[in-house]
């Protein structure tokens, strides 16, 4: 997949507060706002958890605002001879974008993160409307997704 000239993919940094970020994720949930003092705060403690988050960014160059943005969580097992399992958290394109081939090469790039780390396999939990979204991405329907809300 290609994106535009428009677009420039790169890890997300600690100033795109600015950017959007936290609106964007709206399109997922609900997306209260988020102080920039606060989202600093956050996005230092995920760096401190060395080579364990990986979040893309991409950014609509006219506006300077992120129009996509999704992340890989590197876990570490025990199992798989002390394997690497990627899981593919909160993938957003923005409304105005989608359609547009985005979301897959999103996935792509972190597919790609994930092969380069040496995990042996990513995963993610999605709703049934976008099954067929990530089957184009290549994955399979696999399990069940249970949650407990604490
Ligand atoms: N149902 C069926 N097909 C779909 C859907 C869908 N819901 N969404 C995309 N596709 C298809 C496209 O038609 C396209 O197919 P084609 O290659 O045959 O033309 C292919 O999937 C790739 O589509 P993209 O243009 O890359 O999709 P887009 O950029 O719109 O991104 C996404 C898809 C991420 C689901 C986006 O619509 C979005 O952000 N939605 C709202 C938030 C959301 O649901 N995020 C995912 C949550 S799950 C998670 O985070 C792990």
């Amino acid at each position: 997949a290609r994106v535009g000239s428009d677009i420039e993919i790169r890890p997300l940094a600690k100033s795109d507060h600015t950017r959007g970020h936290v609106e964007l994720l709206s399109v997922l949930t609900e997306a209260p706002s988020v102080s920039a003092e606060r989202y600093v705060e956050r996005f230092q403690s995920m760096k401190a958890c060395k080579d364990t988050y990986y979040t893309v960014a991409f950014i609509h160059k006219p506006t300077d605002k992120l129009v996509a943005v999704g992340t890989v969580f590197l876990e570490r097992k025990f199992l798989r001879g002390t394997g690497v399992v990627g899981h593919i958290e909160d993938i957003a394109v923005s409304k105005s974008m989608q359609g547009r081939k985005l979301g897959l090469h999103l996935i792509n790039c972190l597919e790609e993160i994930a092969r380069s780390t040496g995990c042996y396999k990513v995963i993610l939990d999605c709703s049934k409307d976008n099954i067929p979204f990530y089957e184009k991405c290549g994955f399979q329907l696999k399990e069940y997704e249970m949650a407990m809300y604490l």
